[in-house]
């Protein structure tokens, strides 16, 4: 189209150095090709005589091949390979550097030291395995090895983290919201993640850093994550395979963003967790209880509040100890930063569901009302919990029925525009799928509900 012309050639090979220059790109080769006559494809194109450098094909067999590697011995587990009592093996795919039997390897995180005994592989066994080959590794001595763990070289062990800095780019429908929880998968591994911070937002175009709360379908962020299992790793700088990774959506099992690992942040492993004596199942039996999480969900004026004020007042009658976190008084206080996006409330509900674990742990019985909208966080904050400790009770009330008795008023000025992002209005309410307790409230006193709520609590409690 634009009769093969030296200077727009030139000048689209400049423009595009550049960017890759920013990018941190440092090998570039432009050659002018056209795919239907094949120019410069499979030999040098007379059509062009301006262009002196290699064709396409030669291009390619001359290239090297860039991947980046860490020269230090890296295999993550796959499979375990135990047929019967007499074979272990470990299978894997070489990730990255040079293994031979004999070695002495760490199997990572728990670092437990073996050597190799064998390298098996299905035309026999080797002497010694480089990257990129797939064979199963016997050890000398009986370890504990499992899928995701990375056996790696003993003297040069992958470094271990549970928080990192990371570039991610997010291909979910739904946006990214920090805090919550996801599943990430690295090497073989998959752990629970969730990002704690993005730092900025990178525009793709200008490369740009841009302020950012969320990252929309095909947005790239810069963000602090969190992992709940320390897990061997590398840079992605030094090593793809163990540098780079996926998120995964928990609900729906769909890759919702890839990532690059840039480096583990430090304040994990300078903090620890302290033991105490006193422990929660103490502090239980001192009040004659088991501690328990009674969580109201259901949309804003849906009889929340009023229900567990009830169940309150009986076990309180009763002589339980307990105590009650409702939304709209914590949002006066430990939420009075956070308002209705989706983001904020990600964040509500996780600091509720933080306070009421710790006061679980105290020992108390603790009703928590909040509309909490999202599955996901529900599901947050369950996995907080032991076993039966944690009870979701279901406020299901219409919508319709709501709106019509809007005790507060909010409804009609979210219909009228006046409030947004209102739950049931312009911002969804997931409905539980398998709450402990659906409280049908159509035609039924608030008495009659907490009745069966009690009720539902007592017979957890040996009464
Ligand atoms: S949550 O969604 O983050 O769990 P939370 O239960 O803490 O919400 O707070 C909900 C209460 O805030 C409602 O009962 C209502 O009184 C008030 N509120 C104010 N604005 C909104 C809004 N946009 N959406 C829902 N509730 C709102």
């Amino acid at each position: 189209l634009v009769d093969l012309r030296e200077d727009i050639f030139a000048a689209i090979a400049h423009e595009y150095r550049e960017l890759a220059s920013q990018l941190g790109i440092d090998t570039v080769h432009a050659l002018p090709v056209v795919a239907p006559s094949g120019d410069n494809v499979g030999q040098r194109s007379a059509r062009m005589p301006w262009y002196q450098g290699p064709c396409l094909l030669e291009l390619l067999e001359a290239a090297e091949p860039g991947m980046a590697q860490s020269s230090h011995f890296r295999m993550p587990v796959q499979w375990v390979n135990r047929p019967d009592a007499s074979f272990r093996g470990y299978a894997g795919t070489v990730c990255d550097g040079r293994v031979n039997v004999g070695d002495e390897i760490v199997v990572q995180p728990a670092m437990r030291r073996a050597r190799i005994e064998r390298i098996v592989t299905a035309n026999g066994d080797l002497p010694h395995a480089v990257s990129g080959q797939a064979v199963t590794l016997t050890l000398d001595r009986e370890v504990d090895v499992s899928r995701g763990d990375v056996i790696a070289e003993a003297a040069h062990p992958a470094p271990v983290a549970d928080q990192f800095a990371a570039h991610v780019l997010w291909m979910g429908d739904e946006p990214l919201l920090p805090h919550r929880a996801y599943w990430l998968k690295i090497g073989s591994r998959t752990v629970n993640a969730r990002v704690t911070s993005i730092k900025h937002k990178v525009d793709v175009n200008t490369q740009a850093e841009l302020a950012a709360r969320r990252l929309e379908l095909n947005e790239v962020g810069y963000c602090n994550l969190d992992v709940d299992h320390a897990i061997p790793f590398e840079c992605y700088e030094d090593s793809r395979p163990l540098g780079g990774f996926i998120l995964i959506d928990r609900q729906t099992n769909a890759t919702v963003a890839c990532g690059m690992l840039d480096f583990a942040l430090r304040r994990a492993a300078n903090v620890h967790w302290q033991h105490t004596d006193v422990d929660k199942e103490a502090r239980s039996v001192s009040k004659g209880q088991q501690a328990r999480c009674l969580w109201f969900t259901g949309l804003s004026g849906a009889g929340k509040s009023t229900i567990a004020n009830l169940v309150e007042r009986r076990l309180h009658a009763l002589g339980f100890h307990t105590y009650m976190l409702d939304g709209d008084n914590l949002r006066h206080g430990l939420n009075n930063d956070l308002g209705f996006t989706p983001e904020a409330r990600v964040e509500n509900v996780r600091r509720v569901a933080e306070v009421a674990h710790l006061m679980v742990d105290a020992g108390l019985i603790v009703l928590v009302c909040v509309i909490s909208p999202f599955q996901s966080e529900r599901r947050f904050a369950r996995s907080l919990f032991d076993g039966d400790e944690f009870l979701e009770v279901f406020v299901d009330t219409t919508l319709e029925e709501c709106e019509r008795r809007d005790s507060k008023g909010l409804y009609r000025k979210a219909r009228a525009g006046e409030i947004l992002n209102f739950t049931g209005i312009d911002s969804p309410y997931e409905a539980p799928e398998q709450a402990e307790l659906h409280l049908r409230t159509a035609g039924l006193r608030p008495e009659q509900l907490a009745e069966q709520v009690v009720e539902q609590l007592l017979s957890g409690q040996g009464t």
